[in-house]
């Protein structure tokens, strides 16, 4: 029988891995700050308070239940403070953190980007970094460095719509909502311990590209947004599909977007 999970945090990405991990059989139970009205939709036995600023709510983490960390890890003090309260050796974490941890290549002149991969070097002065880094070497945690989540409700189309993104030669490196909640169950289940895995769906794009198909595609005008000359970074996900093995349910960004649309009305019925 597998062991209870517990998703710490339960926000956008959260609330899809309560679901996926509940379709998988397993009992998961989501926490938050305020778990009455945060997770108002979550049977009550499941729902948790637990902040990590106030460590009267940790006790509440059932011991031996695996846990997915899904906020910033951060600060530091308080993620060591916690994370000796629970004895790591006995349940497995993974830990969401995100591919801003590989230094930024702002300044190079490199284009396209190289890729990055597992080894690159990664911004120690980043406090959510530091967090990460203690926690995988510490207790053994599985860091999931991710990408953009995108979804329902995280439309990349309407990030265009709202200018908050701007046509440029950056490259973006993204990954569905639901392909996210897959790989942090089958990382618990198959991730090695202290390791860290890229995590998008593989394939970069540049906004150019991105916003020529949105108009083309779904006829998106592009409203002004803020100019960025930026390389961006080209994240490889040889590792996640090497070692997991994931199949990924949205590997073409453009027919996910077309699901996306016919879901749901742009965010603010714009
Ligand atoms: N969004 C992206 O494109 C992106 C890209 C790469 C990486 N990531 C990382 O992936 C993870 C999941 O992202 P997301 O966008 O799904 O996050 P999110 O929607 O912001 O959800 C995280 C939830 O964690 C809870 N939380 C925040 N601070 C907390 C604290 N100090 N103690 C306890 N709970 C706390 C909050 O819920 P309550 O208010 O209900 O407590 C919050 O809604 C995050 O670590 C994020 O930084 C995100």
């Amino acid at each position: 029988m597998t062991r209870p999970l517990i998703v710490l945090g339960s926000g956008y990405t959260g609330l899809v891995l309560h679901r996926t991990g509940t379709l998988q059989g397993r009992t998961v139970h989501a926490t938050s700050r305020t778990p009455l009205t945060s997770l108002a939709d979550i049977p009550s036995e499941q729902r948790l308070r637990f902040d990590l600023e106030q460590p009267s709510t940790w006790g509440n983490i059932p011991a031996g239940a695996d846990l997915i960390w899904c906020f910033p890890a951060t600060p530091l003090e308080q993620v060591q403070a916690f994370a000796r309260t629970l004895d790591t050796s006995a349940r497995r974490m993974v830990v969401l953190g995100s591919t801003s941890a590989y230094e930024a290549s702002d300044h190079s002149t490199e284009y396209p980007p190289s890729w990055i991969d597992e080894s690159s070097p990664i911004d120690m002065t980043k406090p959510r970094v530091l967090g990460e880094e203690y926690l995988r070497e510490q207790h053994g945690a599985i860091v999931l460095r991710v990408a953009g989540i995108y979804g329902p409700g995280r439309n990349p189309l309407d990030w265009i719509r709202h200018g908050r993104v701007s046509p440029s030669r950056k490259y973006v490196n993204l990954i569905h909502a639901e392909d996210l909640a897959a790989i942090c169950l089958l990382a618990l289940e198959k991730g090695k311990p202290g390791e860290s895995y890229n995590v998008s769906d593989g394939t970069p794009r540049t906004w150019n590209e991105i916003y020529a198909t949105a108009q083309q595609r779904w006829g998106v005008a592009a409203t002004e947004g803020k100019k960025d000359g930026s390389p961006g970074k080209r994240i490889s996900t040889a590792k996640l599909r090497s070692e997991l093995g994931y199949r990924f349910r949205h590997s073409d960004l453009y027919e996910a977007l077309d699901l996306i649309e016919s879901l749901s009305p742009p965010e603010n019925g714009v």
